[in-house]
C-alpha cells in the first residue's frame, strides 16, 4: 500500500499525514475548506521543521516528505488510494457520512478503509461503507510521528487479510507498534486512560487540589511524564469528553461520565491546547 489518503488534517489528520509521507509515502489529506486545509499544510510544515532543528530528519528529506503530500478539499482525489485513514472530528453522523461516500469512490476492490476514531463503533461505518471487510480501526496516539503505538481494531465483520494486511503496513511501513483490540468504545488504551482523565477532572472540580497540584502529584510521585490535566489539554477536551461518553453510552459506568465542568468548558470553547486555553493558557 503506498497510495495513501488522510481525511481530516487536524492534530491527528496532520500527524498522520507526516508519518505516511516521511516513510515514502504518496499522501493526499482532505479538509472542509482551503483554510483548513492551509492549517493542515502549516501543522505538518512546522513539525517537519521542529524535526530538522532536533536534528532529526535533514533538510532534503523535509522537502521531500513536503513533496509527497497533496492537501485538498475534494474527496474526490481519494479513489486511487490503497488505504484511506479518517481523522476527522469524532461525530459519529460526520464519520458516517464519511465512510458512506469514500467506500463508494474507492476504485480498487481490495483498498482499505481505515478510521482513527478514539470510540465510534468501527462495525457501523464498516456497515455504512459498503466494503465492511475492508474496514477496521487503526488508532494513533498524539503526537503521531512521536508515538510508537498504533492500535489496529478489527471489527465484526473485518476480513483476516485487511488486518493481516494493516499489521503489515503498520509495523514494516511505518515501523510502529501494533497492538489488536477488540471493538469496544475505548480500546485498551482510552479505556484504562480516560477513567482516570475524568477523575483528575472531578478531584479539581471539587475543590480537592490546584490544577498543578493534581498533575505535579502524578508526574513527581508516580513518574507520569505529564499530568492529568494536562494530558487532557493536550489530547482536546472536546476529544476526551467524546471519548468518555461514547464508552459511559457502551458501558454506563458512571466513573466514564463527563463530570459537567467538563462539559461547560467544551460548551465554553475552551478545548485545550487547540483552542489557547483549558485548564491551563497556551
Ligand atoms: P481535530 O478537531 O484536531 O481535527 C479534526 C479535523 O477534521 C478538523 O480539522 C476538521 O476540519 C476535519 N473535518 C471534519 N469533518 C471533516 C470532513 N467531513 N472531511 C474532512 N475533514 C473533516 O481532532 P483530532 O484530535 O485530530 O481527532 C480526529 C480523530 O482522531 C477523532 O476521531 C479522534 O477521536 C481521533 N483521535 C484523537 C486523538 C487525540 O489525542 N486528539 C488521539 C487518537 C485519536
Amino acid at each position: 500500500m503506498d497510495r495513501i489518503g488522510v481525511i481530516g488534517g487536524g492534530l491527528m489528520g496532520s500527524g498522520i499525514t507526516e508519518v505516511c509521507a516521511r516513510s515514502g509515502l504518496d499522501t493526499v489529506t482532505v479538509e472542509v475548506s482551503q483554510e483548513a486545509a492551509q492549517a493542515a499544510e502549516a501543522k505538518v510544515r512546522g513539525s517537519l521543521e521542529r524535526a530538522v532543528s532536533r536534528g532529526k530528519l535533514s533538510e532534503e528529506d523535509l522537502a521531500g516528505a513536503l513533496d509527497r503530500i497533496t492537501f485538498t478539499t475534494d474527496l474526490g482525489r481519494l479513489g486511487d488510494r490503497d488505504l484511506v485513514v479518517e481523522a476527522a472530528s469524532e461525530r459519529e453522523d460526520v464519520k458516517l457520512d464519511l465512510f458512506r461516500t469514500v467506500g463508494a469512490l474507492l476504485e480498487k476492490d481490495d483498498a482499505i478503509l481505515a478510521s482513527n476514531t478514539s470510540s465510534i463503533p468501527i462495525v457501523k461505518l464498516g456497515a455504512v461503507s459498503g466494503r465492511a471487510a475492508n474496514v477496521m480501526g487503526v488508532h494513533f496516539f498524539n503526537p503521531a510521528p512521536v508515538m510508537q503505538l498504533v492500535e489496529l481494531i478489527p471489527s465484526l465483520t473485518t476480513s483476516p487479510e485487511t488486518l493481516e494486511r494493516m499489521q503489515t503496513f503498520v509495523a514494516k511501513t511505518l515501523g510502529k507498534q501494533p497492538i489488536e483490540a477488540t471493538d469496544r468504545a475505548g480500546f485498551v488504551v482510552n479505556s484504562l486512560l480516560v477513567p482516570y482523565l475524568l477523575s483528575a477532572v472531578r478531584m479539581y472540580e471539587a475543590g480537592y487540589a490546584s490544577a498543578a497540584d493534581i498533575d505535579n502529584g502524578m508526574v513527581l510521585g508516580c513518574g507520569h511524564p505529564m499530568g492529568p490535566l494536562a494530558l487532557s489539554d493536550l489530547i482536546g477536551l472536546d476529544t476526551v469528553r467524546a471519548i468518555g461518553i461514547s464508552m459511559y453510552d457502551e458501558f454506563k459506568e458512571p466513573l466514564y461520565s463527563p463530570p459537567p465542568l467538563l462539559d461547560r468548558m467544551v460548551d465554553a470553547g475552551l478545548l485545550g491546547k487547540k483552542s489557547g486555553q483549558g485548564f491551563y493558557p497556551y
